[in-house]
């Protein structure tokens, strides 16, 4: 079970597996994802899906390398299983035909954005799609978001393709108009999509990914405060009205393991 089918290495960092996963396969959805542990010690990893295939059984995940857990689970290949998954969890994304809709996705998510808005085109919307990364060398599924959308801008934050930043959304938001904004990737970038589209009172869903334990409700390290209540992303969420969501607590939790999981990492860079 949990055979990995595909492995492909999109990024220097960033690889997509293709799992074999029936059960979970059957009922995922966009917005839903996955926990899970390689080896008996290993760590629980969320993973946020990027799509699913009920037919062949298979869900699967685009992932960085960005610690130790993350960086072995790179390692894993082709025929090798994965000893724990556990999913679908958290809520589908509230997919409705909304009428024209921007999708902005960024860094490693952009695997779920695209996930994500092959579930909106389904549903009748005409999707305007932004694609950002740090750099050239870290974008990947351009091709297939060209695919899907109406409409594609590619972003990086050097210039190195595409526009550079994020300013031109600023013009984009004031010329056109959108009924809905939905946006995915790092938080510091769905902070800032959602500050801009709070003048122009546009609908904005989010996908946070606070630190998650059990991905069940009963940790509450994923708590987040949306619309001064306090919400448990892995079962209350992990898509939520951007404009209510208090982004500040949310990264400075999000940092809270930062020195041990440093020093994790140090540790088995010596090992390997
Ligand atoms: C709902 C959800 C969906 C996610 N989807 C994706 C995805 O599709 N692709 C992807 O690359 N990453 C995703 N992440 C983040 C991913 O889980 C972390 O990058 C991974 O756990 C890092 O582990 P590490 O040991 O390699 O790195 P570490 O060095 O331990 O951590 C690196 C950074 O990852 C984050 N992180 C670490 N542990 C956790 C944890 N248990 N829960 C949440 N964040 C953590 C922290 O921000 C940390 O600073 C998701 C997280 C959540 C909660
Ligand atoms: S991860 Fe434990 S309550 Fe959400």
């Amino acid at each position: 079970m949990n055979r990995i089918l595909t492995k492909r290495t999109l990024t220097q960092n960033v690889k997509l597996f293709e799992v074999e996963a029936p059960l979970i396969a059957r009922k995922a959805k966009p917005g839903h994802f996955v926990i899970l542990r390689f080896h008996e010690k290993g760590e629980r990893i969320p993973i946020t899906l990027a799509g699913s295939g009920p037919k062949r059984g298979t869900i699967t995940i685009v992932f960085a390398e960005v610690g130790k857990s993350s960086t072995q689970l790179g390692n894993l290949e082709e025929g090798d299983e994965i000893l724990n998954l556990l999913g679908p969890l958290g809520n589908p994304f509230p997919l409705d035909n909304y009428g024209t809709i921007l999708c902005i996705g960024g860094g490693v998510f952009i695997g779920a954005l695209i996930y994500h808005m092959k579930a909106l085109k389904e549903a009748g919307n005409k999707i305007v799609a932004v694609l950002g990364s740090r750099g050239k060398k870290h974008l990947f599924f351009v091709e297939e978001a060209k695919e899907v959308a109406d409409e594609l801008y590619v972003t990086t934050d050097d210039g190195s393709a595409g526009l550079e930043g994020l300013v031109f959304l600023e013009d984009l938001l004031k010329e056109r108009s959108f009924d809905h904004v939905f946006t995915i990737g790092p938080t510091s970038l769905q902070k800032e999509v959602s500050e801009m589209t709070r003048p122009h009172g546009i609908r904005t869903t989010v996908n946070l990914f606070p630190i998650m334990v059990d991905g069940m409700g009963m940790c509450g390290a994923c708590r987040v405060t949306v619309g001064g209540e306090t919400k448990f992303a892995c079962v209350d969420g992990p898509d939520f009205d951007g404009h209510e969501v208090d982004f500040d607590e949310l990264i400075s939790r999000m940092r809270v393991y930062n020195p041990q999981e440093k020093i994790a990492m140090i540790l088995y860079q010596r090992v390997v």
